[in-house]
């Protein structure tokens, strides 16, 4: 058995309301899992290895609930754009170049250096529609000691014809050679990943399907995000009642399907009592649905709802990596939203958004996101001592701070199932 304990600020979210910190405190970790949170050291475990880190900061890893890997290389540029186009001028040429499994590796190695380096510890990526890349990012994001999912994209219609998938059979054929290559990988999983209903055709989503039971799968993809784009999706998939039911209908919408989608920012009443009832996550992206000018989700009445819910980076749409940027962009767009569009939806608050980041997503990994007893040993340690103050700030106000100033901290260190990646 290994046990060995970290020392520190320690800050972590009880529940949507209440952050817990706890100056100079201990996590313990036995066996990859924390053991417990203290204020002073069990005697029982005086002798355990301990790893002091002094005033630095301690709170549990963050979770992307959504992020695509390719896209990272053109981060920042081209957000004059709305989704469709967005999409055809920017976002497909890029990913048509993982096609070059050398240029997949040059870049997605600066991706995976990236994301090492942030607080995030846990991600649901995309890959590309090409095999060959997305298994080389999941084996390089194992090494490298991250957890997650990952999913080779699924496109067999509207796309062009550098990315377009031969057919729909020949979508699923790759899918399954993908799937079976990664079976050795034990932290980096494979997840469905259907692009979005405008880009599979009905013949793919049944095959996708298939291999969702046959394998015991979950999947990712993209839900009423832009306006136009839900317009195609009535177009495309009259029989469907609402875009969730477009997924509903071949199986792959929650229930026996654990499901992350993305945006939901138009969701209405029909589909989000369908999300509530199937336990869909919703991957709430606040930074893309702004550049993208896709809208303002209602995050408060999904939290009020009790909705699954957790904070996505979508990089590239969303220009950064950073889930503190994500958290601060949450808050600011819930006042956004609260000014101009429902003055019965109050703007999100930092417990909130913390809670997002970690519990509220950590749930899809079943219990990640938390330093409490039982949970995933994920600890990331951060120095905040560039973020210079005249005056003294408690543990709390330096968490509130780190989500709005986060790119003057440093990740000094971070634990992952209790392994020390950095
Ligand atoms: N919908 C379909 N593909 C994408 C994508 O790559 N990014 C975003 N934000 N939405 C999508
Ligand atoms: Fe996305």
């Amino acid at each position: 058995m290994e046990r060995f304990a970290i020392r520190g600020q320690i800050c972590y979210s009880e529940n949507q309301k209440t952050i817990r910190t706890i100056e100079h405190g201990y996590v313990v970790c036995e066996d990859g899992k924390s053991i417990g949170v203290f204020e002073t050291l069990p005697e029982k475990w005086s002798g355990i290895p301990c790893h002091d880190y002094g005033d630095r900061l301690i709170i549990p890893g963050l979770i992307d609930l959504h992020v695509h890997a390719p896209q990272y290389p053109f981060r920042g540029l081209g957000m004059d754009q709305e989704l469709i186009d967005w999409l055809n001028t920017h976002t497909f040429p890029e990913e048509e170049k993982y096609q070059d499994l050398e240029y997949a590796k040059k870049a997605y190695t600066i991706f995976l250096d990236d994301l090492l380096h942030s607080a995030t510890t846990r991600a649901c990526v995309f890959g590309t529609c090409h095999p060959d890349a997305t298994l080389w990012l999941m084996e390089q994001m194992e090494v490298a000691g991250l957890a997650g999912y990952v999913g080779k994209v699924n496109m067999d219609r509207n796309s062009p014809e550098g990315l377009c998938e031969e057919s729909a059979k020949a979508s699923a054929e790759a899918t399954e050679n993908w799937i079976l290559a990664a079976k050795n990988l034990s932290n980096v999983r494979p997840i469905l990943t259907p692009r979005f209903i405008p880009t599979c055709s009905d013949e793919l989503m049944e095959l996708l399907s298939g291999l969702q039971k046959q394998y015991d799968l979950p999947m990712q993809s993209h839900l009423s995000e832009n306006l136009s784009e839900i317009d195609w999706v009535k177009e495309l998939q009259p029989k469907a009642s609402c875009y969730g039911d477009a997924y509903r209908i071949h199986g792959l919408f929650g229930g026996d399907c654990p499901t992350i989608m993305a945006h939901c920012v138009y969701s209405g009443e029909e589909e989000i009592r369908m999300m509530k009832e199937q336990g869909v996550f919703i991957a709430h992206c606040p930074e893309s649905n702004a550049n993208l000018s896709s809208g303002i989700a209602p995050a408060r009445k999904y939290m009020e709802l009790g909705m699954q819910m957790g904070l996505g980076t979508d990089v590239a749409a969303g220009s950064s990596i950073s889930l503190f940027r994500a958290m601060a962009m949450a808050i600011q767009c819930s006042k956004l939203r609260w000014r101009l569009v429902d003055q019965n939806q109050a703007p999100l608050t930092v417990e909130e958004v913390f809670y997002l980041a970690t519990k509220g997503g950590g749930a899809f990994f079943g219990k990640a996101g938390s330093l409490e007893e039982g949970y995933e040993f994920d600890a990331v340690v951060i120095d905040d001592q560039k973020i210079r103050n005249a005056r003294p700030l408690s543990v709390r106000e330096r968490l509130e701070r780190l989500i709005y100033l986060d790119g003057d901290a440093r990740v000094e260190a971070k634990y992952i199932k209790g392994k020390q990646v950095i």
